[in-house]
């Protein structure tokens, strides 16, 4: 299957780890519709790991837990489709989940069709018990062939964690996304850590197969599945940020049932939420010797800044104009617009600088002006 955008979504691992089931799948499906989720953008609902039974059935078939689903995953897609969203659901290319459930490994086309048949429209496909002798990459172009042939389109996400180099082989396979960081965890630390790999692999980033900086912690507050430390707002804030400014997908991890309206404010800001599905998807880069100051060029013939301060001092930022394509007789400066306040900040010709608070970050839209 083939997706010009990053995918968006809402994945259960964050909060439910194990204990996700119908009725939460059923719930959640309820607030992406009611609370604007789906309006926003995000369409795909995704049942993570532990969802089947440790056995396979006598046909080879996975089998949904049924104390979990007694309805079966074909009437949980059904609902979630009737709410106007797509239906996600996860396997691994080895023998086994991570936790421990049937893999798809040898059984993908079986797999592919038993998927299709229960409606599901995502697959995020792990790496965990993969066999020393098989490359991964062989694994996810034997899923995703699977899937091209199983009479529904379903979108292949991979979730090699980065490993064996991922970067150089996930473009053959069919993957939509693939997972370019290992596992976040809700803390200040882990979003750092996942902004410090992407700076080693952005250039990997591309239409039609996007750097997956794994899923959202935005509102989780210490709680959950990979609930730690929790984050201030301010930092879930620079999170958002950095994954929309670099065009990853927007897999929501939260429990958004109980999102408050900052959570909300953060997760459903349209300008924010167009930098990272800005349709030209083009590369981003470095301005002016300070590596956490990025720009991004727009379809539209605006650019993004991307301010990041991941360091606990506050960043002083000077951009020269010039390193924006602005040459010093052009007659032309940039109307800047916050995108987290709205704030129009007028016209600003050859340079601007600021200060940015430790953790913080900012994104400004810059439109080409006559001075
Ligand atoms: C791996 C993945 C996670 C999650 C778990 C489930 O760790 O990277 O995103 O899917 O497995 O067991």
């Amino acid at each position: 299957m083939v997706v010009s955008r990053p995918p968006m979504g809402w994945n259960s691992w964050n909060t439910f780890g194990p204990e996700i089931d119908e009725q939460t799948v059923r719930s959640m499906a309820d607030v992406m519709v009611s609370e604007g989720y789906l309006a926003a953008g995000y369409e795909y609902l995704v049942i993570d790991d532990c969802w089947a039974l440790r056995e396979r059935d006598a046909n080879g078939r996975m089998v949904p837990n049924p104390e979990k689903f007694p309805s079966g995953m074909k009437a949980v897609a059904d609902y979630v489709h009737s709410k106007g969203l797509k239906f996600g659901i996860y396997s691994c290319v080895g023998n086994y989940t991570c936790a421990g459930f049937p893999g798809s490994y040898e059984y993908e086309f079986i797999d592919a069709e038993t998927f299709a048949e229960w409606g599901v429209d995502f697959l995020k496909l792990d790496y965990c018990y993969k066999p020393l002798s098989e490359p991964g990459a062989r694994l996810y172009r034997r899923m995703a062939l699977a899937l091209d042939n199983c009479g529904r389109d379903i979108l292949l996400s991979a979730c090699s964690w980065g490993a064996d180099e991922t970067h150089k082989w996930i473009k053959t396979t069919g993957s939509s996304m693939w997972r370019s960081t290992g596992d976040v965890v809700d803390s200040w630390a882990s979003v750092k850590n996942l902004y410090e790999i992407q700076r080693g692999i952005y250039e990997y980033n591309g239409a039609l197969c996007f750097n997956d900086m794994d899923m959202l912690i935005v509102g989780m507050n210490g709680k959950g599945n990979v609930g730690v430390a929790g984050c201030t707002l301010e930092e879930y804030r620079t999170h958002f940020s950095i994954w929309s400014f670099f065009g990853s997908p927007l897999m929501m991890g939260s429990d958004i049932r109980e999102a408050d309206d900052d959570v909300k404010a953060i997760l459903q800001n349209p300008a924010v939420i167009a930098v990272d599905q800005d349709p030209a998807f083009r590369q981003p880069y470095t301005v002016h010797g300070n590596p956490h100051v990025w720009a991004r060029h727009m379809a539209d013939g605006d650019i993004v800044l991307g301010i990041f301060n991941v360091d606990d001092n506050p960043m002083w930022v000077f951009v020269p104009f010039s390193e924006l394509g602005i040459g010093r007789i052009a007659g032309r400066g940039f109307q800047m617009t916050d995108l987290w306040t709205g704030e129009d900040l007028g016209v600003k010709k050859e340079q601007f600088t600021l200060s940015v608070a430790p953790h913080a970050s900012k994104l400004f839209r810059l439109k080409l002006a006559r001075l």
